[in-house]
């Protein structure tokens, strides 16, 4: 079994060139542009065959069917992963350090932040109202872990950081430095220019196959780039069919609860979809919503072999064996039997073996915006993902196999007409 190294230069690229939610959609707008789709400012307008439509850390993508319209096919993911933001007056001074004061964003794995050379990513805004992106290309920052003989105990009491003091980077030594000059600097304006700023920092190694199989991919942001870049590449590589609808919907904000403008919970989805079956009466829009699914992509829990005891033992995911189908009967996972038997059948058509996960009844499970998506739009919805480690660590790992299984399982769920 090998990946198609094609694809996991792909996506190695994509996740080397997206360290922020920001850059996720530059990196499917550049794709999407190559594969000929149009995009469109404004949700208004008459919607063209194959399009998009960006708002910050949000795009949205369609292709629609040669016929009328019955169905919509629709993959969804986040663009968002954990970080660490700098705070909009960030600037401290520690004696001899400069430091930057940075604000935790969603379900950091904090202890994975330290030691590692980090950059600094995102957006300006200039009075002028101009939106520039910016991204380091050297190592900027590193928030020094504590020496063992100033700690003796870590080890084996565990490590305990202050969310606030404690995760604090350094940046430089000479005095005279601030932020924003840098970021002006960064960003080709002058200081003055820059009205607002969102800068992330991201750990500046890139994206890199190990094991001495070379089965497995290590790199930040897997959760949930790797579902945003199987999405976009199965959009791309399919045709039109003739009664359905195909979209993408990659949402920010979901590792903070997706509720906001640009979050699952937020209005674009739905308002796209209603002009896409436009000029269709309610009846019909609630037909189609009937005869639609939704596949909310969100990375899966490999079992640890350190810790084999947090999974159920027969519902476990290995990595490259496949996209694993997430079950939760409180409906923290929006997956039903009939949803599940749906996803079987275009498994397969594709040729791909499916997993399944359930969490273990004394150990909560996460969500994801499946549930969320189809609470809000009433469309029958299954929450898959690949399986990974170190979930929200600055760098996750998964087989090198199985982002390629999920793009055919994709590419089956966009063809099924
Ligand atoms: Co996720």
């Amino acid at each position: 079994m090998t990946a198609e190294p094609s694809d996991l230069d792909s996506l190695c690229g994509w996740l080397d060139q997206s360290p922020t939610p920001y850059h996720v959609v530059e990196s499917a707008r550049a794709a999407l542009t190559e594969a000929g789709f149009t995009e469109l400012n404004n949700f208004s307008s008459a919607p063209s065959e194959a399009g998009f439509i960006c708002r910050e850390g949000m795009i949205i993508a369609w292709r629609q069917p040669k016929r009328s319209i019955a169905r919509f096919a629709i993959v969804g993911a986040h663009t968002d992963s954990p970080n660490l933001r700098i705070h909009p007056s960030p600037d401290i001074r520690a004696g001899q350090w400069q430091q930057l004061g940075v604000e935790i964003y969603g379900g950091v794995l904090l202890n994975s932040w330290l030691d590692r050379d980090l950059g600094v990513a995102g957006v300006v805004i200039t009075k002028d109202g101009e939106r520039r992106m910016f991204m380091s290309d050297a190592s900027i920052a590193r928030i020094p872990q504590l020496a063992i003989h100033l700690d003796r105990e870590v080890n084996d009491k565990g490590l305990s950081l202050d969310r606030h003091n404690h995760i604090r980077p350094v940046w430089a030594t000479s005095s005279g430095l601030d932020f924003l000059s840098w970021l002006a600097h960064t960003s080709r304006l002058r200081a003055d220019d820059i009205a607002a700023f969102d800068a992330q920092l991201f750990d500046m190694s890139p994206a890199s196959i190990i094991g001495a199989d070379e089965s497995l991919l290590a790199s930040g942001r897997l959760d949930n780039q790797l579902s945003c870049w199987a999405a976009i590449d199965a959009l791309m590589r399919t045709q039109a069919s003739d009664h359905t609808c195909q979209v993408v919907a990659l949402f920010d904000h979901e590792e903070v609860g997706s509720s906001s403008r640009h979050g699952a919970s937020g209005p674009a989805l739905e308002r796209i979809l209603r002009v896409l079956c436009a000029p269709g009466t309610e009846s019909q829009w609630s037909d189609i919503v009937e005869q639609s699914l939704l596949i909310s992509a969100d990375n899966a829990h490999a079992i640890h072999p350190n810790y084999s005891d947090r999974h159920d033992a027969q519902h476990a995911p290995m990595v490259n064996e496949g996209p694993v189908v997430k079950m939760n009967v409180n409906q923290r996972y929006a997956t039903t039997a009939t949803t599940a038997a749906l996803l079987g059948n275009f498994a397969s058509s594709a040729g791909v073996r499916l997993q399944h996960f359930v969490s273990r009844n004394n150990i909560p499970c996460g969500s994801t915006i499946g549930p969320l998506a189809s609470t809000r739009l009433g469309i029958p919805t299954v929450d898959i993902g690949v399986a990974q480690l170190s979930m929200h660590s600055a760098r996750e790992v998964c087989g090198a196999h199985d982002p390629s299984l999920l793009r055919n399982l994709l590419v089956a769920h966009f063809s099924h007409d």
